[in-house]
């Protein structure tokens, strides 16, 4: 069952128009929240990211928190899946006419889907993924987590197509992110990731890595990260809500550190999974 527009429906009954702004612009915002146990997880700093996102591309919020949060909550236990990727969206709704500006007095487009979580099995934890690397050619406000995910799919498409999980992305020589992750770089037994800019999406995950490193002694420095520095790291490790903390083994063909899944992956991995069960599914994160 999905929520849309106001209605509960199985999904192969949801339509949208075919004149949504989402569909011919892109012209809309979504999330992505992961649900253990049922329990949503940071629903409350999703739907801050959401609030900054619609903020930024001026589309008013169809509903106050509150109420986000009723309807995510309904939908959860009408699943009957425990574990679930709960994806929402907003689009500028459908107007007639094909025009570029806002238009006015349209309705807002709400989709709420959640999907079975899908998250990396225990063997792919253990032997890592291959990524590759390429030009981040999307534009200047990738911390707005919108439906223009055409360079995503470009670039995911291009990792499938030579079995690689991911693609790390550089511009102007520096690391912003994966395609579809936060990415963390360790050498010589310090993290180091990118800050938060108008140049990635600041991941909800990001933060939670973050601060498990922060608690537990893991050193750490948020700062600019050369595409040198990159190449030539101990680990790599892709972070998102689905994908939570997986090791990047080998970058363009090439191993990353000795190309197996390092110590401090293994760490972080072994924390984040301590955190989930502790406090992910008992619901006491959100
Ligand atoms: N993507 N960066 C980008 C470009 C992303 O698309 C994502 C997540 C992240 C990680 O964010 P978080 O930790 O909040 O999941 C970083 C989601 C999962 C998606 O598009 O399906």
């Amino acid at each position: 069952m999905l929520y849309l527009n106001g209605e509960f429906l199985p999904a192969s009954e949801a339509k949208v128009s075919a004149l949504d702004r989402g569909c011919l612009f892109g012209d809309g915002v979504y999330e992505v929240v992961p649900v253990y146990s049922r329990h949503p997880f940071r629903l409350e700093e999703h739907l801050a990211r959401l609030e900054s996102s619609l903020a930024t591309i001026e589309l008013p919020n169809p509903y106050p928190r509150a109420e986000w949060a009723r309807l995510i909550h309904q939908l959860i236990v009408m699943q009957d899946f425990d574990d679930q990727s709960v994806y929402f969206h907003v689009t500028r709704g459908s107007a007639y006419e094909r025009d570029f500006p806002f238009p006015a007095n349209v309705a807002p487009t709400v989709l709420i889907n959640p999907t079975p979580l899908i998250t990396p099995s225990a063997q792919t934890k253990a032997s890592g993924v291959r990524a590759i690397s390429h030009v981040d050619f999307r534009w200047l406000r990738c911390d707005i987590k919108s439906l223009n995910l055409l360079p995503a799919v470009l670039m995911r498409e291009a990792a499938r197509r030579v079995g690689c999980a991911e693609t790390v992305l550089f511009r102007d020589g520096f690391l912003s992110e994966g395609a579809a992750s936060n990415i963390f770089v360790v050498k010589d037994g310090v993290v180091f990731t990118p800050p938060k800019s108008h140049l990635i999406l600041p991941g909800i995950t990001y933060d939670v890595v973050i601060e498990l490193c922060q608690n537990n002694g893991v050193p750490l420095e948020i700062r600019a990260v050369a595409e040198a520095e990159v190449r030539a790291a101990d680990e790599l490790w892709m972070t998102s809500s689905t994908k939570e903390v997986l090791a990047l083994v080998e970058l363009d063909g090439l191993p990353v550190g000795n190309g197996t899944v390092g110590p401090l992956a293994q760490r972080l991995d072994a924390l984040y999974q301590n955190f989930k069960n502790q406090v992910m599914r008992s619901g006491l994160a959100s």
